[in-house]
């Protein structure tokens, strides 16, 4: 007998919306927060705000160390939003304490495109994540060796392709893969990649579902190659309507 928020979930969006080829990250995200009853959200890296103005929740915080754009200084008129111009390791350092007292039920990273950056913001979310909430890290899932360059801005992996003569079409993800593989050594963490809109990790406090054991000096020698050889292991790549099942473990 499937759970009840599960019966309620299908109620609401019939299970075809996970089937469709196009779900885009902020269908995910909005999903989660319908389905824990979220009722704070954290943005890292908000960018244009396209995803933070579209997304519906009673809290909604971004944090970028850009001015707001347009469409974020938009939103601020509106109640329980709020724009913090750091970078995340400075907002949880010094902003998150007071704007996170109860704590957060759905994050999405998508800041600097660095697996260790990537890597420290799951980290320092996970000590305000509530028990049952979920951490949504973006650019899981380079399709081609462009997009996987490591470099710490577009501009910088567009220069380092052209040097090396690898075509590149700006979806650059970086190496936040290997972030993943990284939170896969945690026991107590559930994490798997969902295969839509350059790959959407789905973090979880729950039970480790496996992967191949591997030391940080092991991740760091992985290149993209190996990720093209075997992403299901690697990553725990899915469907994604697996997400209803994701949201329903615990
Ligand atoms: C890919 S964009 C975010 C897109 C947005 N989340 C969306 O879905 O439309 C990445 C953003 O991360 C921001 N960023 C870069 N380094 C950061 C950091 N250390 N902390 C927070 N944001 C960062 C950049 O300024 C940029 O606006």
């Amino acid at each position: 007998m499937p759970s009840k928020w599960i019966q309620r979930s299908y109620k609401r969006t019939p299970i075809p919306w996970l089937m469709r080829n196009s779900v885009s990250r902020r269908d995910v995200i909005q999903r989660c927060i319908e389905a824990l009853g979220a009722r704070t959200y954290l943005e890292i890296g908000v960018s244009d705000g396209r995803c933070f103005a579209a997304v519906q929740a009673p809290t909604r915080i971004g944090v970028d160390p850009i001015a707001p754009a347009p469409l974020v200084v938009a939103e601020l008129g509106k109640p329980g939003v709020v724009y913090v111009s750091r970078t995340s390791d400075s907002f949880f350092e010094t902003e998150a304490p007071r704007l996170l007292p109860d704590g957060v039920e759905v994050v999405f990273i998508d800041g600097l495109h660095t697996w260790a950056q990537a890597y420290r913001d799951c980290v320092n979310s996970l000590e305000y994540l509530n028990p049952d909430g979920v951490i949504l890290l973006h650019d899981c899932l380079p399709r081609n060796e462009g997009q996987a360059m490591v470099a710490s801005s577009p501009q910088e992996a567009a220069t380092l392709a052209e040097a090396q003569g690898v075509p590149f079409d700006w979806a650059w993800t970086g190496d936040v893969w290997k972030a993943i593989v990284a939170l896969r050594q945690h026991p107590d963490l559930s994490t798997c990649v969902l295969d839509c809109d350059r790959g959407v990790g789905v973090v979880r406090r729950g039970a480790n579902e496996g992967g191949p054991r591997l030391s940080e000096a092991d991740i760091a020698r992985l290149r993209f190659a190996d990720l093209k050889a075997n992403p299901v292991e690697l990553l725990g790549l899915r469907k994604p309507y697996h997400l209803v099942k994701a949201l329903a473990s615990r």
